[in-house]
């Protein structure tokens, strides 16, 4: 049940903290600070590509993946929608591996993609929450995520469980290539074990975030801006606020934005600017001044060195005070604002969050 929560969205939202932490006790051995993946899986030692596909949702856990996968294992990752994966003719060659991404493990994309795949000759990996499902039972490997059932039709734990997942495949790829040393594995595994904490600290400031998303009631657009790692969850954050609170909302990589969206800007349009406290952010930083020289209002997620540094107090419609984080690990983490904005403004809207219109929990047609 939903135990003392409105929606179940809010309750997973909430659980995240736990349930990350049952994705990472799967693939992690804290005492010795490394990764174990299960036998018999992909050898990323052995794989000269990797192909990643998954839909919606899991197409942004996959996108951040391989920012990991590239900067970890300097591994070449290849990415596309199921939807479009399925019927390119993706001449697959000898050292080609895949990975499929999947909450139900139902979608017909996501399922037909790897199904052709594996017919081409690749070795295909699945990353599945439901591990009883047609893809569990086709993959080659399966990797679970263990987020435990999500009932919400806006995927929330999924999505942070896929990230916890995909982290730890991605630092043992990066031991497997040689190109993460055991100190940096420990490392890591370190950070990743903060993560839990971190997200429920944030959780326990939804009160502000509620707030905040009083300003995104009456808009009729919104913009969210990442770079780096955060640019896929922008991405996640309008398809998060577009799915439950029908307002439209697009996200754009921060740096794109004075190719053409930019034009869009005036005192209408709230910009959630997801800024963590990383290598990108004065670049991040100074496209948010841009927005707000043309009238733009900001909504800026950062720590509150970040904030500080931003200088931007005045000129913000709002701000939010993240904890520090890794960086290469802030999407974990900066997941439960971007998710308790979208919620919020639902909320406030008065729509059905857990059952939003038009949408199915799992799209077992193309
Ligand atoms: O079950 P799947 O992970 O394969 O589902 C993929 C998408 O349909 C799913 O993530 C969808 O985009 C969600 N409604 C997002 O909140």
């Amino acid at each position: 049940g939903k135990g003392r929560h409105r929606h179940f969205m809010a309750k997973e939202i909430e659980e995240q903290a736990e349930v990350v932490s049952h994705a990472l006790a799967t693939y992690l051995l804290p005492a010795e600070g490394k990764i174990e993946l299960p036998e018999g899986g992909i050898d990323f030692s052995k794989v000269s590509r990797l192909t990643i596909s998954a839909c919606g949702t899991a197409f942004y856990a996959g996108l951040i993946a391989k920012y990991w996968l590239e900067s970890w294992a300097r591994l070449p990752v290849e990415i596309d929608i199921a939807s479009e994966l399925r019927y390119r003719d993706v001449p697959y060659q000898k050292g080609d591996s895949a990975l499929f991404i999947s909450q139900s493990g139902e979608t017909a994309d996501t399922l037909a993609a790897m199904r052709h795949a594996k017919a081409s000759g690749v070795k295909v990996g699945a990353i599945l929450n439901v591990v009883e499902s047609s893809m569990a039972r086709d993959a080659d490997a399966i990797y679970p995520i263990k987020a435990g059932p999500e009932i919400g039709v806006a995927s929330t734990k999924a999505f942070t469980c896929q990230l916890a997942t995909l982290a730890c495949i991605a630092i043992a790829a990066g031991r497997q290539r040689g190109h993460l040393t055991e100190a940096d594995e420990k490392r890591l595994v370190h950070e990743l074990l903060k993560i839990p904490r971190l997200m429920a600290d944030v959780s326990s400031k939804e009160r502000d975030l509620e707030q905040l998303a009083l300003d995104l009631v009456p808009a009729s657009d919104v913009i969210y801006l990442g770079r780096g790692v955060s640019f896929p969850l922008a991405l996640e954050g309008a398809l998060k606020l577009k799915e439950i609170s029908y307002i439209h909302a697009e996200g754009y990589a921060a740096g794109e934005l004075k190719h053409g969206p930019i034009a869009l800007i005036d005192e209408h349009v709230p910009v959630v600017v997801i800024a963590p406290d990383d290598q990108h952010f004065e670049k991040t930083v100074s496209n948010m001044h841009e927005v707000i020289a043309r009238g733009g209002k900001c909504i800026l997620l950062s720590t509150s060195e970040g904030l500080e540094k931003a200088r931007a107090d005045d000129e913000l419609l709002g701000s939010f005070a993240m904890p520090s984080v890794e960086p290469m690990l802030a999407p974990l983490v900066y997941a439960v604002p971007i998710q308790l904005l979208a919620y919020y403004t639902a909320v406030h809207k008065g729509t059905d969050v857990d059952q939003p219109r038009n949408l199915a929990k799992s799209v077992t047609v193309e």
